[in-house]
């Protein structure tokens, strides 16, 4: 007898609510004839996931595991596939609505219903896109055909249709009219809706008139259609997404008035997957991910989804990301009293900056072990995660004596083929008081929030930071502090005093003190709107130096936030790597 390999998956034995739903071990699958098997990276999971989950609908099997979006690894390939070879990064849409199965670490499906994945988006981002960005393509480019200067309204716009559907109909070069509850229209805007209409309080039919094509998410009966109908100018076409019956009498009176409708069930499709991957390439595309989900949770997105509320898409993820195993780490070894985690994630051939320890897993096990051993009760807060490529930088507040300021750490890992390679860190203690007032992890910019933001502009803020740097801090010009930083900046460097002002004070005394002073910015490490700069300063030549991590924030490409840390770089160190 053979041992049968098992994977783990999202299984239901029954129809219902969410909590049907439970994880379980089965076969992991081999392809047939021109199937893949792919190693499920994320899985978004869509309103046919919890309506088919409720009720045995198009897939009547039991039990069954749901999930059509796939974004992975290819694991193996079938007898007759030659597109793709193992180690190949994939996303695409299995066959609906008999290919479900990706809420499951793998699946297997026909190859020609995936492409490759775009290398600038990571597996969430790509497994968020397959069946909600080619439900959109589908209807707006392959039925209804929109061409520029047409006017296109997308009902539910917000939804995990809707607010692809708008960049796919803005990159077309249409006017694009959205409808979404009014909270969410500057969400909308930022796709680049032309128009939003809160369906709340606006009758659409009384302010709409002349449109080329609706996109319908909503519409159930033929009253709510008839309203599309009435905004639509004769030649114009309606595309319902929604698989409800349309008898024939009012199909014939669409028609009369010279309006063609179309109820669209989306299909596999390569073709649809490549034209997606290429306007994800152009920057036209990106899924907004209002929720992620370990697989085990499948149950609570499935509860989150079905409030029909979320912007967006929801994805499960289903290998843990570089971020989360960077945090998971420090986690276990810190705060956790756990070293077992480094046998698994931290490659033989490990290298160390950190002064203090020396290279390879075991030096850091008995170094981690005996830090904890003289602070058992340290606890680890991360404040922001930032992946960039292969590196991983987590900005985090580590209290290792409770009562006390703590440190402020940044830890920067490479990863290499799924484990950690190399580690720096800066490390600095928290003061009890700061030059600007602003404690050293707040965030004070608007939004308010720790989680990343506009990853669309990673590119831009990154080169944004990388000139402001080299003019300020390498060319010592202070006109660039005019230049790149908001009016509303707010500064967590302990030393430097509030605001734009006060750094152009502090830096302009500082360069006048230390005229041979120099800033080597070593690496650039950017997601979104924060954009990390590892440098080594020096104050007077020939000394040490310090090893510093300033973390910006850039919205509307302004600077409007810096964090910091800074260490000494010591006369000798465990390790032959210099701090950097
Ligand atoms: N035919 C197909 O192949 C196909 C493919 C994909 C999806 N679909 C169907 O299309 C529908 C939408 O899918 P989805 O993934 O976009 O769902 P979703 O992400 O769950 O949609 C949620 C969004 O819908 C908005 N919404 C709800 N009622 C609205 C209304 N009356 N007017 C304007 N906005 C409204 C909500 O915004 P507010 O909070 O502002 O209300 C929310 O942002 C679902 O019924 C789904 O089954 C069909």
């Amino acid at each position: 007898m053979t041992d049968i390999e098992t994977m783990r998956a999202i299984s239901q034995d029954v129809y219902g609510a969410p909590d049907v739903l439970r994880e379980t071990r089965l076969p992991k699958p081999a392809p047939g004839v021109s199937e893949i098997l792919v190693a499920v990276h994320a899985a978004g999971v869509n309103p046919t996931d919890w309506w088919s989950r409720a009720q045995s609908t198009f897939i009547a099997r039991l039990p069954l595991v749901l999930g059509w979006d796939v974004s992975g690894v290819v694991e193996a390939v079938g007898v007759g596939v030659t597109v793709f070879k193992p180690g190949d990064e994939v996303f695409g849409m299995l066959p609906y609505p008999g290919g479900a199965g990706s809420h499951a670490e793998y699946v297997t499906g026909p190859a020609r219903v995936f492409t490759h994945k775009p290398a600038g988006i990571d597996h969430v981002q790509a497994g968020a896109l397959p069946l909600a960005a080619l439900t959109a393509y589908q209807a707006l480019v392959d039925t209804a055909g929109v061409r520029a200067g047409q006017r296109v309204l997308i009902h539910a716009a917000a939804g995990g249709v809707g607010h692809l559907a708008v960049q796919i109909a803005k990159a077309r070069g249409a006017y694009v009219i959205g409808t979404a509850s009014a909270a969410k229209h500057d969400f909308l805007r930022s796709l680049g809706a032309d128009q939003v209409i809160d369906y709340h309080s606006v009758d659409f039919t009384e302010v709409l008139s002349d449109i080329d094509v609706v996109l319908d998410p909503i519409s159930r009966d033929s009253a709510a259609r008839a309203r599309s109908v009435a905004v639509l100018r004769p030649g114009g076409t309606l595309v319902s997404i929604l698989p409800v019956p349309i008898d024939a009498g009012e199909l014939a009176a669409i028609a009369e008035r010279g309006i063609r409708y179309e109820s669209l069930l989306v299909e596999a499709d390569q073709a649809g997957m490549q034209a997606i991957a290429a306007l994800v390439e152009a920057g036209a595309l990106r899924a907004h991910v209002e929720a992620t989900f370990p697989l085990a949770e499948a149950a609570k997105a499935h509860a989150l989804g079905e409030t029909g509320r979320t912007s967006g898409k929801i994805v499960l993820t289903v290998r843990d990301s570089k971020a989360q195993l960077a945090q998971q780490m420090l986690q276990d070894v810190f705060v956790r009293g756990d070293t077992a985690i480094v046998d698994r994630l931290v490659r033989p051939d490990y290298i160390q900056h950190n002064p203090l320890a020396p290279d390879g897993p075991d030096a850091l096990k008995y170094f981690t072990a005996g830090i904890r051993q003289q602070f058992p009760q340290a606890a680890f807060e991360p404040r922001r995660v930032i992946t960039d490529g292969d590196l991983v930088l987590l900005h985090s507040r580590y209290v290792m004596v409770p009562g006390t300021e703590g440190l402020a750490i940044f830890d920067l890992f490479r990863f290499q083929d799924g484990k950690i390679a190399e580690h720096w860190d800066v490390i600095q203690e928290v003061p009890a008081t700061t030059a600007s007032g602003n404690d050293m992890f707040a965030t004070l910019s608007e939004p308010r929030t720790d989680a990343i933001g506009q990853r669309w502009f990673t590119a831009y803020h990154k080169e944004l930071v990388t000139a402001f740097v080299d003019q300020l801090l390498v060319r010592k010009d202070l006109t660039a502090i005019d230049a790149y930083v908001g009016a509303d900046y707010h500064e967590h460097n302990p030393n430097v005093s509030a605001g734009a002002a006060g750094l152009k004070a502090d830096l302009g005394s500082y360069f006048d003190k230390f005229p041979q002073s120099s800033v080597t910015p070593k690496r650039v490490i950017a997601e979104g709107d924060l954009v990390a700069v590892h440098s080594h300063y020096i104050d007077t030549p020939g000394e040490r130096g310090r090893a510093v991590v300033d973390l910006f924030r850039v919205r509307d490409a302004r600077i409007v936030e810096r964090w910091s840390s800074e260490q000494a770089v010591p006369e000798t160190a465990a390790n032959d790597n210099t701090m950097f």
